[in-house]
């Protein structure tokens, strides 16, 4: 039994022609997916429709980069770079307050434009464009404080500090979950570290990533940073494939699964490149039998219901303790039915389709395996007998060691587990390959305290009465095992994006060798 939300078709496709409408879009339109120079160019790469996750229709086709596309857009970005690198950081911050000003503006036609193009629904699609939003604010503050450090030098009248530079362009290889949030992370630091960008986003969300190209060129056209935006669309095995291989892009922050990231690992270090990873996650919630049961519920609903379960930090994994688990499980089986599931542009609606066709096959296959390899459903397990791509929120009562219990599903189903004792919750939380997020609810310090050391969670982000996603951006964003271990958003992550230079001068007239060491002394004869 689901509950579910349906507007009626005319209704919808005049919301559809609205939303489009907004950013100059029309349906059933073709539209370039290439942008370089600051100013879309028509591609000469395949046209490829993109889909309504919520009703499977086309909404438009999209014209995508050809390999000379991607050249021109590469060489443009270089070109802007020369010039970019040499504007003061605070001035480049003063862009970035622009573009923060921008996405402010247009905040609800963009998360309308998500929430049409992902399947997100709206609450969760403005949640993003905030999340963009947010990043730009904690860029212009960073403008002005990308501080180097000044250590005392061993030697007399020397004097030695680090300082950053810009790196160079910057490649953004974004997924289809967090089409605008996600890419924003690394440009809104890219731009005030001086590098400029291009950005290949997922082809299942063309429209988000034209549409915030549309705003780059609103913002920086006729200014110092005209130019500093490339878009380049395309599949994996074509511009994917060229922008991690390419030596023009010092560094590549690439979102999206283990595998795709091995690849991209592979190819960007064969080049000694540097690659900001951030991949899978198997992220689990812990519940003690002390914890706050209300709150524990809402978080793992949200963490794993959420976005379809379609974060990279959705809840997969529900450790409970044995005396609260029965109590639990019927709770969050209760709430997974009252879950509405719909039109993710219905503000009624809490949970919307999945990204694609192919998501939802993969979703009904992975619950064929589960239950093959001993897994029980307890809620859910269907898919929707309804146009577009949904399937029902799915609860599991699954043992740790069946092989798909390391996997990630990227789709709504959590497997739950029963321990005795928190270090057996760790150890389980600890086993996946992947290592993103997890959290403990407790209201126990000393479990919290032992959750948080050392011999705790091994994930980067761990949680103490928090849920799994929804992180915010002034920490660092990542993980760590098949994850990838990169850093991306608040914190010092920005540091990736610049390179570092230790200087030292000598303001003396002899030359004092470090460590002691003595070389060639020039004799005072020589001077003559
Ligand atoms: C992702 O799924 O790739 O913490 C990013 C969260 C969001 C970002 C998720 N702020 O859930």
């Amino acid at each position: 039994m689901t509950t579910e939300t349906r507007a009626p078709a005319g209704a919808r496709a005049a919301l559809v022609r609205e939303v489009l409408g907004a950013f100059g879009l029309a349906a059933g339109g073709t539209v370039s997916g290439v942008a370089y120079g600051g100013r879309f160019v028509d591609g000469a790469g395949a046209v490829f429709e993109t889909l309504d996750p919520t009703t499977g229709a086309t909404l438009l086709r999209v014209q995508s980069a050809a390999e000379a596309d991607y050249t021109a857009a590469v060489e443009a970005a270089q070109a802007a770079f020369e010039r970019w690198r040499l504007v003061p950081a605070p001035r480049r911050g003063e862009i970035v307050r622009q573009l923060g000003e921008a996405f402010r503006r247009r905040k609800d036609d963009l998360a309308r434009l998500i929430s049409l193009d992902n399947g997100k629904i709206l609450s969760e699609a403005r949640g993003e464009v905030q999340e963009v939003i947010d990043m730009c604010d904690f860029a212009v503050g960073l403008s002005r404080q990308l501080y180097g450090r000044q250590m005392h030098s061993e030697r007399p009248q020397h004097r030695l500090l680090e300082q950053w530079h810009p790196l160079g362009v910057l490649g953004i290889i974004s997924a289809f979950n967090f089409p605008a949030a996600v890419p924003g992370w690394g440009w809104a630091l890219a731009l005030v570290c001086g590098d400029t960008i291009v950005w290949k986003p997922s082809e299942q969300v063309p429209l988000v990533a034209i549409a915030c190209q549309q705003l780059f060129h609103d913002v920086t056209r006729g200014t110092e940073a005209e130019g500093v935006f490339s878009l380049v669309l395309g599949d994996g095995p074509g511009v994917g494939e060229r922008l991690i291989a390419d030596v023009c892009i010092p560094l590549v922050q690439a979102t999206g699964s283990c595998r795709m990231g091995q690849r991209v690992a592979e190819v960007v270090g064969r080049r000694t490149g540097r690659a900001i990873l951030e991949l899978g996650g198997n992220n689990a919630v812990i519940v003690l039998d002390d914890a706050d049961l209300d709150l524990a519920l809402r978080a793992v609903v949200f963490g794993a219901v959420g976005t379809a379960g379609q974060r990279c930090t959705s809840t997969r994994r529900l450790i409970l303790q044995r005396g609260i688990a029965a109590t639990f499980v019927e709770r969050l089986a209760r709430a997974y039915r009252s879950v509405a599931i719909g039109d993710p542009l219905d503000e009624a609606t809490l949970m919307g389709p999945l990204i694609s066709q192919a998501a939802v096959e993969r979703y009904a296959a992975a619950l064929v395996e589960i239950q093959a390899q001993g897994g029980q459903i307890v809620s859910g397990g269907t898919v929707l007998s309804r146009p577009g791509f949904f399937v029902e929120p799915t609860l599991v009562r699954s043992e740790p060691s069946m092989p798909m219990c390391a996997e990630e599903v990227f789709g709504p189903l959590l497997h739950v587990f029963v321990v005795d004792a928190l270090d057996a919750a760790i150890t389980l939380n600890n086993l996946v390959p992947q290592g993103l997020s997890s959290s403990l609810f407790t209201t126990n310090l000393l479990a919290a305290e032992q959750w948080l050391g050392a011999a705790g969670s091994d994930c980067g982000i761990a949680n103490v009465n928090v849920g799994t996603s929804g992180a915010e951006i002034g920490g660092a964003f990542g993980g760590e095992k098949a994850t990838g271990g990169g850093r991306q958003a608040g914190s010092d992550a920005w540091k990736a994006y610049m390179r570092r230079q230790t200087c030292t001068t000598n303001y003396g007239r002899t030359l004092p060798l470090a460590q002691g060491v003595r070389f060639f002394d020039v004799a005072a004869d020589d001077h003559d």
